[in-house]
Order: structure tokens, then C-alpha cells, then sequence
């Protein structure tokens, strides 16, 4: 038996012919750039969020950079972040010619640590960007408190309990193995904001309101039409989609898999867009899943402090201890939404099988 990773196909194969016929819907009406499923994606997806605005744009990463635009902050201006998180949350910093500064996680939740958050607070600082990692919110009610504004990167995490509530605005991404996910590239900037969500508006159509007149040096950036159109139906299907998650998450727990490796910690609002583990023993659990065809992944081997592009910042091995140990031993093992048991129970055997063989004599 063949597992992957993600099994996305298995997610969209039930709506198959209700994404081919929205397909051939708009092929029939001809606009592919800010027809009427743009517009009614943007509404449903700003009251599924909560917030009174949302502005699709072409991908998570420019969500982030048309935010940074906005919110006018660039050169001399620094944005707390975590640096075990995709590389992308940094990178918006530093293309905007801002100084990404990176705080701790906290080794449970694996979020920006408050604390240290705190301790990295300068006259600078012109906001933190709190990641809500593999799906688990952010500790959003200590980070609140802090000061700065919270611009939320929220790629992994839509419609996750608590997010999208105390950031000045969210951001999210529609990669194809994201939780909410579009067919190709997708993004969307979330906020109540009028003003904000105006500014990223125009910035995410070269600066104009009506391509006549240009206010602002902007950006090509929009989801398209046919993305859209697909989002909407796979819109309808998260919160189920979220709670399959959860499911699977917990269903692991229960099959022994946390007396082999360190799962992740459980919450309540936690939607598990990855179902990240830990374990010194996770390069020989990993050759044995992959032997039995199992899909596994690492993430963030080079924590972003440590990046050949971001080697500018000055951080060196060691500055950040947690971040750096957390790199060492994580590790995904397949999750999605109405993963078959049966699935479930081949990958706790196979890590079983890798850990006992490893296991020193009695
Ligand atoms: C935490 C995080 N931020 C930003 C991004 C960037 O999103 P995209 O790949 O759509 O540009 C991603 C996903 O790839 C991500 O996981």
C-alpha cells in the first residue's frame, strides 16, 4: 500500500464534477480576470474569516509584501518574526527592505514565544508577524498585549479557531497542499481595515483604482477568475475538511503513535495542516517509511536566521537554541482528511518496526 504525504486528489475526486462544470461555466463567459466568482469568493471568504474584507492576490508571498507595502513598512523598520516557519514570512520582510528579527518558539507549540518576542521589542519595530505553524493558532492573546501590530501569517492555518481575531490583518496562502487550496497558486489578504484593505486593493492592481489613474507604484497580483471559481466549492467543504483533520490527528494518538515518537501537542483550535512529530531516531523512522512507500517530510532544516540569503542579518549557529533543536528532529507523517484507518495503522506499524529496531537489547 502506496500512502502519501497529502492526498489532495482524494480530497477533490467527490466534487470532480462540480469543479468541471464551474470550469466550464467560466470558459463560457469568457473573464478570467475579475469576473463574478472573484468577487463572490472575496465576500464568502470575509464572512467565513469573520473580517469585513478580504482581496484575493496571485500567492501567499505577495499577500505578505502587498501587507508590508501598506502598512508603509520598509527600510529602517524592523518585523518581529519566527525563523522555524517557511522561508517566505522572512522573505517579505527583507524584499521590502525591512529587517527581519527573529524571536524564539516555544518549544511546545512550536509558535513565536511571547517572551522572547517581548525581550526583541525595539523603537523600530513596526510589528510582529506571528506564524500559526502546520495549523496550530498562535499564542495571539499574549502577543496582543505587546504593542506592535500583529500582521498574521496564516498560509497553513484558514479558518482555524482564534485566527483572523486580534491581527491588524491575515494573510493566506492557496498552495495545493494547503487546507484551504486552489488548483495552481492562490492568495488572499484578510482584515476589517477599510483603509488597509483599500491600500492592498490598488497596491494589487499597480496601484490604481480603474487603470487610468496610478496613485501608487504597485504590483501585478490578483487570483484568478478560474482559481476563485474553484475556491468557492472547496470553501464549502473546510470546516468538514478541518475537522477530518482533527480526526486523523487524534486518531494517531490513539494508535500508539505517541509512545514511539513525540506527537504534536493537541488544542482545540489546532486544524493540523501538517501533522509534524519529533524524534532523535526520525532519519532511520523516515528511510523505513519510505522503504514501505510511505510519504514523510522535514521542514525548516535551515531554520531562516541560518539562510545563505539572509546570511546578512548576522545570526550565527546557536542564537537561537530552540529553533535550531526543533530543525533537528521533526518530521510529518501523512495526514488528510478522511485518511482511511487502515492507512493510519500501516504508518504507526512501519515507525513501530523502525524505533524497535533501533531499541537497545533488554
Ligand atoms: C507560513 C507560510 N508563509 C507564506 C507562504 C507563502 O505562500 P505561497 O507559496 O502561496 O507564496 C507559505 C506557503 O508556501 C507558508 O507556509
Amino acid at each position: 500500500m502506496q500512502i502519501p504525504l497529502v492526498d489532495v486528489k482524494a480530497q477533490y475526486a467527490p466534487l470532480t464534477g462540480e469543479l468541471e462544470a464551474r470550469f466550464r461555466e467560466i470558459l463560457a463567459g469568457g473573464q478570467f480576470i475579475r469576473g463574478p466568482h472573484y468577487h463572490a469568493f472575496q465576500e464568502e471568504a470575509a464572512a467565513f474569516l469573520g473580517v469585513s474584507k478580504t482581496i484575493g492576490v496571485a500567492n501567499g508571498t505577495d499577500a505578505l509584501v502587498i501587507v508590508l507595502d501598506a502598512l508603509e513598512i520598509g527600510p529602517g523598520d524592523e518585523v518581529i518574526c519566527p525563523a522555524f516557519t517557511f522561508y517566505a514570512t522572512a522573505e517579505s520582510i527583507a524584499r521590502r527592505g525591512a529587517t527581519p528579527v527573529f524571536a524564539e518558539i516555544d518549544p511546545v507549540t512550536l509558535n513565536l514565544d511571547p517572551e522572547d518576542v517581548a525581550a526583541k521589542i525595539t523603537d523600530r519595530t513596526r510589528a510582529i508577524m506571528p506564524v500559526h505553524l502546520f495549523g496550530r493558532p498562535a499564542a495571539m492573546d499574549e502577543l496582543s498585549v505587546l504593542g506592535p501590530p500583529l500582521i498574521e501569517d496564516a498560509a497553513q492555518a484558514f479558518g482555524a479557531p482564534g485566527v483572523a481575531k486580534q491581527g491588524v490583518v491575515s494573510t493566506y496562502s492557496f498552495f495545493p497542499t494547503k487546507n484551504l487550496f486552489c488548483l495552481g497558486d492562490g492568495g488572499l489578504v484578510a482584515t476589517s481595515d477599510e483603509e488597509l484593505a483599500d491600500r492592498v486593493k490598488m497596491l494589487a492592481f499597480h496601484g490604481s483604482r480603474d487603470k487610468v489613474d496610478f496613485d501608487l507604484v504597485g504590483y501585478n497580483s490578483r487570483l484568478d477568475e478560474l482559481q476563485a471559481g474553484m475556491l468557492r466549492i472547496f470553501l464549502q467543504q473546510l470546516n468538514g475538511w478541518n475537522r477530518g483533520r482533527r480526526e486523523a490527528a487524534l486518531r494517531y494518538a490513539e494508535l500508539g503513535l505517541g509512545d514511539l515518537v513525540e506527537l504534536p501537542q493537541d488544542e482545540p483550535g489546532h486544524i493540523y495542516h501538517l501533522f509534524v512529530c519529533r524524534s532523535p531516531e526520525r532519519d532511520r523512522i523516515r528511510a523505513a517509511l519510505s522503504e514501505a512507500k510511505i510519504g514523510s517530510a522535514t521542514y525548516y532544516t535551515t531554520p531562516l536566521h541560518l539562510q545563505p540569503a539572509l546570511r546578512f542579518l548576522g545570526y550565527e549557529a546557536g542564537s537561537l537554541p530552540e529553533t535550531e533543536r526543533v530543525a533537528e528532529v521533526n518530521f510529518s507523517v501523512p495526514l488528510w482528511p478522511g485518511m482511511p484507518v487502515e492507512a493510519q495503522e500501516r504508518v504507526v506499524d512501519v515507525v513501530r518496526s523502525a524505533v524497535s529496531v533501533g531499541a537497545p537489547a533488554a
